[in-house]
């Protein structure tokens, strides 16, 4: 297997400090783009006497970050946990010895560092300064301190260095860095002993006759997320999913089904998980008869006969543990806070999220979404307008806290 098909798709947070040898890393980020990969550039502050963002964030095709409380806050200061979440690896390159020093004890004092420390993923750490320094004790005492936490460390490679000086500091090679983070995901394993969590997502799919059928908007990218969201927080994730092209999400077991009748067996099949999240637009009618020839037209209108489908979640609902989390979703386009409430008590579960589709940045299909949960506590969330990732992320950091922290 080459790198290009082991990295296409795979998310990488770069976090570059002040080095000289930051030049390097605009190599790098770009390297990883063309292997198919997502990159989410960190620099310190200091970093950017070397590099500028708009070089990388040009090349990454997303805002370069730096600050962990930047000027322009828009309630999304969680970022960081995001970050640490949605990442598949995280590389340091350069890593000077000042970043190394607050990565070994902690501090959290740039996006870069407050993502190390949020990071569930796995890390590589690619020194590159003065040979001097690189060869101090307090430097290679960091190293190791690394490397016992599980850390990749990629040895500095002797060379000439930017002080003139022969010696080992040089930054490795962007194609190294990229061969060693693609060895490193390759052997690394997803989590699969946490708490069971299942998630439906997408349209499902009604059929009239042999070739027409009732179905929705739903492109089923909000369950996915969901899912690939619990699954990297150390659930074991069964998505259940409606007609849809999406892939499935790394690590998590799918159960395609058509119909609202399909979903419903399988939920119902499935309904001791501890998690269930009911992300699918489930159609609320089905044919109150499936022809079984193609329906022929006439000369005047048609009156098609629809029947109710099972409500699934309104059913959990009724049949719940309490120990159980249940949480449904609500589309509004009108008095959304009382259909919300209405939902939530309606059917007896712990969240609601609410989606408005006419509202910016809110809808179907792959990009943002802006949702607000109503709890059965009473609380009220709204989250910012994010990617659905990060509005995934949010979703299950809002609704199962405590869970989370036990997977
Ligand atoms: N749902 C379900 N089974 C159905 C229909 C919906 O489990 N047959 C779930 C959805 O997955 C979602 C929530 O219930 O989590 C939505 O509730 P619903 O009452 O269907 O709301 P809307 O789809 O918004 O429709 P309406 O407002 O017409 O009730």
């Amino acid at each position: 297997m080459n790198a290009k098909s082991r990295l296409n798709g795979k998310r990488f947070v770069v976090g570059i400090s002040g080095g000289i040898a930051a030049y390097k890393s605009v190599e790098l980020v770009r390297m990883l783009r063309r292997e198919g990969a997502e990159v989410q550039v960190l620099l310190t502050p200091d970093a950017h006497r070397f590099v500028t963002p708009l070089t990388l964030g040009t090349l990454s095709e997303r805002e370069v970050l730096t600050e962990i409380f930047p000027a322009n806050e828009n309630g999304s200061w969680t970022k960081h946990v995001h970050l640490g979440l949605w990442a598949d690896l995280m590389i340091v390159a350069p890593a000077t010895a000042n970043t190394l020093s607050k990565l070994v004890s902690g501090v959290c004092d740039s996006m870069l560092t407050a993502v190390a420390l949020s990071a569930r993923c796995p890390m590589l750490v690619c020194p590159a300064m003065d040979h001097d320094m690189y060869e101090h004790p307090s430097t290679q005492d960091n190293l190791e301190t690394l490397r016992s936490r599980g850390t990749t460390v990629m040895d500095a490679p002797e060379g000439l260095l930017a002080s003139g000086l022969t010696g080992k500091g040089r930054l490795p090679e962007p194609v190294d860095i990229v061969s060693t983070a693609a060895v490193i995901l390759a052997y690394s394993t997803p989590r699969s002993s946490g708490p069971q969590v299942l998630v439906t997502a997408g349209p499902t799919r009604e059929s009239l006759d042999p070739v027409r059928y009732i179905t929705n908007r739903s492109s089923g990218t909000m369950g996915f997320e969901l899912a690939r969201a619990a699954q990297r927080l150390g659930y074991q994730v069964t998505l259940v999913a409606g007609p849809t092209a999406l892939e499935t999400p790394e690590g998590v077991a799918r159960v395609d089904v058509e119909t609202a009748r399909e979903m419903h067996r399988v939920v119902m099949d499935n309904r001791n998980a501890d998690v269930i999240i009911m992300a699918a637009a489930v159609a609320d009618y089905e044919a109150g008869e499936v022809a079984g020839d193609k329906i022929k037209k006439g000369d005047g209108d048609l009156t098609l006969t629809l029947r109710r489908t099972p409500d699934i979640l309104r059913e959990l609902g009724t049949l719940r543990r309490e120990d159980q989390v249940l949480i449904g979703f609500a589309l509004e386009t009108r008095d959304a806070e009382k259909g919300a409430l209405n939902k939530l008590h309606g059917k007896n579960v712990d969240w609601i999220v609410l989606n408005n589709p006419t509202e910016a940045g809110a809808g179907f299909g792959p990009g943002t979404n802006k949702v607000t949960l109503f709890g059965r506590d009473g609380s009220v969330e709204p989250l910012p307008t994010m990617s659905k990732a990060d509005v995934a992320l949010a979703i299950l950091g809002v609704a199962l806290p405590d869970i989370s922290r036990e997977a």
